[in-house]
Formats: C-alpha cells, structure tokens, sequence
C-alpha cells in the first residue's frame, strides 16, 4: 500500500519535471561565492527533476557524495564522480542527494550542495530524515542489499525501517 501510495506520487510529479541549473546563471563555481545552500533551499524538487551542472571542466567537478562525506568535505571516495563540465542528473528518489565539487579547497569554500527532495510539499514541515535509496546512477545489482549498505552509514533507525517495509512491500 505505502509502495503503491509513493509509485502514485511519482507518476503524478513525472508531469511536472523542472530542470534545475545549480547556482542559475552563475552556475557551479567558486568564483562568485554562490550560497548553493540558499539555492537549494529555495527549491522545491520532485523526483524527476533533473539537475544540471555547469562549470569549467578544467577548474572543477561534480561529485556524488554521502552525508558524513559531505559534511566533512572529504572527497576519498565519492560515489560517483562527473567530469563533463555540463552535468545533467535525473533525481530519482526521494531524500538527500549531496555534491560538492571535488577539487581541493573547493567544498571548503562552499562549492557543495545538497539537493533534497521531500516527502511532503514544501509548505508542510521537514521531515527528520527524509528515507534515501541507493544513489548510484545505475543500481545493477539486484534491490537487495544496495538500500541496507547505504543506510547504514547517514541514516537512522526511520529510514532503516522505511527502507525495510518499502523493501518487504515491493518483494
Ligand atoms: C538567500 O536567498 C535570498 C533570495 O535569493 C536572498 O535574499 C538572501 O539574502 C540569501 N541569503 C543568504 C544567506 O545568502
Ligand atoms: C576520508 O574518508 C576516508 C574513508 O571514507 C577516511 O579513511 C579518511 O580518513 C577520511 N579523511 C579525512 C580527512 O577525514
Ligand atoms: C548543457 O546541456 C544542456 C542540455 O543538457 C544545454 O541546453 C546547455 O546549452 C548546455 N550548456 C553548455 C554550456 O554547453
């Protein structure tokens, strides 16, 4: 019922897919101290929505990141890594998607930016921890373990068990 209620919402916001440019003209850079943060907040994004970088490949990039790595601005090992300099990636799920630019001192300098789509409408209040499924862009592997090693880390015990009646629901 509640995967049924969520494919529902999905197939509902398919038809209002927005392309978002990170940082709207100024685009994804360091130079013109972009508060990505307030650009995010500012958002209302839907799962579909795409998401576009852009940036000079030969200064910058985008990388794909989990929480604790985000916060810490620690670029060892990202989930996924873009490199193009024009960057576009579909949310597909709901939750916390977090990117910074991995070139050395530019999270720092707050190139980074963390992409949440709710649950909920954006009038309504946040919630505690929105659930997160795996942020790979192509999950090849069967559903099974990928949501388990992703929570594992960001997310507590209510997306664990979001995650496992999702996960029984849809079995
Ligand atoms: C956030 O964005 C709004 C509108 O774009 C702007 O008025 C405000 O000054 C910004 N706040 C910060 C902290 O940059
Ligand atoms: C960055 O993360 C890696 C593993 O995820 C860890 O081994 C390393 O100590 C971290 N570096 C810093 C500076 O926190
Ligand atoms: C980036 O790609 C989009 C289409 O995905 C295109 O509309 C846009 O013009 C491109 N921007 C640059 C700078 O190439």
């Amino acid at each position: 019922m509640v995967v049924l209620l969520i494919v529902m919402m999905a197939a509902v916001q398919v038809s209002y897919a927005a392309v978002y440019k990170v940082g709207d003209s100024a685009g994804w850079t360091t130079l013109a101290h972009i508060d990505y943060t307030n650009w995010s907040a500012t958002k209302n994004f839907q799962v579909g929505d795409i998401v576009t970088f852009e940036y000079n490949a030969q200064f910058h990039n985008v990388m794909r990141v989990t929480h604790v790595m985000y916060k810490s601005c620690n670029a060892s090992s990202p989930i996924v890594t873009f490199t193009t300099g024009n960057d576009s990636i579909k949310i597909t799920n709901y939750g916390h998607h977090f990117f910074f630019c991995g070139v050395p001192g530019h999270c720092q300098a707050g190139q980074k930016v963390d992409i949440n789509v709710l649950r909920v409408s954006a009038a309504a209040a946040p919630t505690p921890s929105a659930l997160a499924f795996p942020i790979l862009p192509v999950a090849p592997s069967p559903r099974s373990a990928a949501p388990f090693i992703y929570l594992k880390g960001a997310f507590g015990m209510m997306g664990l068990a979001m995650a496992i009646l999702a996960f029984s629901n849809s079995a």
